[in-house]
């Protein structure tokens, strides 16, 4: 017997960042989005806790105790009690080191799957709790659709999103480390002689979520991911996937989280595929792919 969960990718809509706080987190009012690009990950029972994994970008992931998934299950047998004797098997179609929580994604997955599997029936608020322990996206990898999270990322609000939005997504050639991102943020700002403003989330983007407002959207988001400019000083070459999404004819685009994809938000699905395949021909990125959000969070399918 085994449970797969499929869980989503994610976009930050707005990614407000703080100042470096002592613990070296950095506080934000962070808009996730939930889109509906998947990871799936499956547990079987085994003799002892293994890792596989598959799909593009699939050598790049670690296959030890480290990797994400296998920390869920190890936190999940922790509290209960129990042996981690569980093979997880990750199916890989989230870019890998992206700044889409992939790895956030195969942690609340694992999560789910191995309570599903070993009967072990902790409430929504244990499972959350432990996302939360393990990095701050995984919260809202296991909850989906679109909402604010704040304090590092972790602490969520559901937001009402009123239509579906269309996306694409340029894969990067290479990944960039949501840690050096980070510290290339505070380099940036530490010539600053004002602190960095606090993190608020915008109404106007609230507003245009709820409404499934594609065009107010599109005019919040230049300037929305205060990550973009640390993004692009470490991966100057973004620029131009950035500039050709924009020739495609995407409404906005922007790096996703700590990058480097970029995220495109297109009109509609069929501009979706032609914005794909403008980014394509553009040379600039290594794949183009079209999603949709809002999408629900992490789900037994099997
Ligand atoms: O929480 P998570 O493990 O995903 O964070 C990865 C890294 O990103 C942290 O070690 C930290 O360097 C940075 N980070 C941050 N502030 C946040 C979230 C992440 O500085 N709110």
């Amino acid at each position: 017997m085994s449970v797969t969960v499929r869980v989503p990718a994610k976009v930050n809509v707005q990614l407000a960042v703080g100042g470096a706080r002592p613990d070296g987190f950095h506080d934000l009012a962070n808009v996730f989005l939930a889109v509906g690009l998947y990871d799936e990950v499956t547990a079987t029972p085994a003799d002892e806790l293994t890792v596989t994994c598959e799909g593009p970008g699939a050598d790049q992931v670690p296959l030890d105790r480290t990797n994400l998934a296998a920390r869920a299950a190890l936190a999940l047998a922790r509290r209960h009690g129990i042996e981690a004797a569980v093979g997880l098997h990750i199916a890989k179609d989230i870019p890998v080191a992206g700044g889409m929580a992939g790895g956030s994604a195969d942690a609340a997955g694992a999560l789910l799957a191995c309570d599903t599997l070993w009967g072990t029936h902790a409430s929504r608020d244990e499972l959350l709790a432990i996302c939360a322990e393990l990095g701050s996206d995984v919260p809202f990898s296991l909850v989906g659709g679109a909402a604010l999270g704040t304090g590092r990322g972790e602490r969520l609000r559901t937001l009402d999103v009123g239509g579906a939005f269309h996306w694409v997504f340029a894969v990067a050639d290479g990944g960039l480390s949501t840690p050096a991102v980070y510290r290339e943020f505070d380099r940036l700002h530490e010539n600053e002689n004002e602190a960095v403003a606090e993190p608020v989330a915008s109404r106007v983007l609230l507003d245009a979520l709820a409404k499934g407002d594609a065009d107010a959207l599109a005019a919040f988001l230049p300037g929305s991911n205060g990550l973009q400019p640390a993004a692009l000083s470490l991966f100057p070459k973004l620029a131009d996937t950035l500039a050709a999404g924009r020739a495609a004819g995407a409404l906005a685009g922007l790096v996703s989280g700590s990058g480097p994809t970029t995220a495109f938000l297109a009109r509609d699905a069929e501009s979706a595929h032609t914005i794909a395949e403008g980014l394509l021909a553009s040379g600039t990125c290594e794949a183009a792919r079209v999603a949709a959000s809002p999408a629900p969070g992490a789900t037994v399918i099997d």
